[in-house]
């Protein structure tokens, strides 16, 4: 079975519905508070094990009620979650997010347990092969991405980096990813940072998503309902196609498709 390794952000997702966002000083009167788990590596495992594969979730949790709920509910998904670490002291990671009338959304991450993942976690990627795939998001600390990005390039694992939310990272960090995965707004950011990885995927909502020269159009969907976790479930869907030894057209299809049924449910990962 394709074993993917997801370093990265649990959270609870705490979501609002609102007619608009608000303007800076403005404050808006929304809908009734809905409670959803997410955080942008747990929706990636959460998609890569729909997908078929194997995963090993590392990441860290605070000592309550939303975390210990957290560990159980990977074990339920199938996700080995021996690498998820409770850490006395903190919270759970939490993300407050507005979803407005056209399912945009904002959203601002407290990230809690999350910000103390340590080098120290990264111990289960000893254990990688080739042909495993580590995906990692950038909710965690940067200097233990890298290491972790350096861990499994050394074990002879693909690498599949998604620079969401935008974060500088070494040039030569960026290099050991098959495929750097951003999407517009991420693509524009790492422009601008004057990194270009050979390996570039990029997503483009409705538009589709391209990766050098292969272009993939976006599945079709009939009612969008909340766009959160859409390009998480790509990621996740991504990792594992590639990981079963699938070329880079199909694996880009599958995500696609998988990120089109993410938009019809609310919340960033299925119930
Ligand atoms: O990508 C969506 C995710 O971003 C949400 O689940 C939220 O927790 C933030 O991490």
């Amino acid at each position: 079975m394709p074993r993917v390794f997801v370093v990265g952000s649990l959270n609870i997702d705490s979501v609002v519905e609102v007619e608009r966002h608000p303007r800076p000083g403005e404050t808006l009167m929304g809908g009734d508070v809905a409670t959803f788990f997410g955080g942008k590596g747990a929706n990636q495992a959460v998609a890569a094990a729909a997908a078929g594969a194997e995963v090993s979730f590392i990441g860290r949790v605070g000592d309550d009620s939303g975390g210990h709920d957290y560990i159980a509910r990977l074990g339920a998904r199938g996700i080995d979650a021996s690498g998820v670490t409770v850490t006395p002291g903190s919270t759970t990671g939490h993300a407050m997010i507005a979803l407005d009338a056209r399912a945009e959304n904002t959203i601002i991450v407290s990230p809690g347990a999350n910000a103390r993942l340590s080098a120290a976690d990264l111990a289960p990627l000893e254990t990688m092969q080739p042909g495993d795939v580590l995906l990692a998001p950038l909710e965690s600390d940067l200097d233990v991405i890298a290491e972790a990005v350096h861990i499994a390039h050394s074990r002879g694992a693909r690498v599949v980096l998604n620079l969401a939310p935008f974060a500088e990272l070494p040039a030569e960090v960026l290099a050991l990813a098959d495929p750097v995965v951003v999407n517009e707004h991420e693509a524009e950011q790492l422009e601008a940072s004057g990194v270009s990885p050979d390996s570039l995927l990029v997503t483009l909502g409705s538009a589709g998503s391209r990766w050098g020269s292969i272009e993939v159009s976006a599945a079709s969907v009939a009612h969008v309902v909340d766009t959160t976790g859409a390009g998480d479930s790509y990621c996740g869907t991504l990792a594992a196609t590639l990981a079963a030894g699938l070329d880079a057209r199909t694996a880009m299809q599958r995500a696609s498709d998988a990120a089109g049924r993410a938009v019809e449910w609310v919340g960033a990962q299925p119930n």
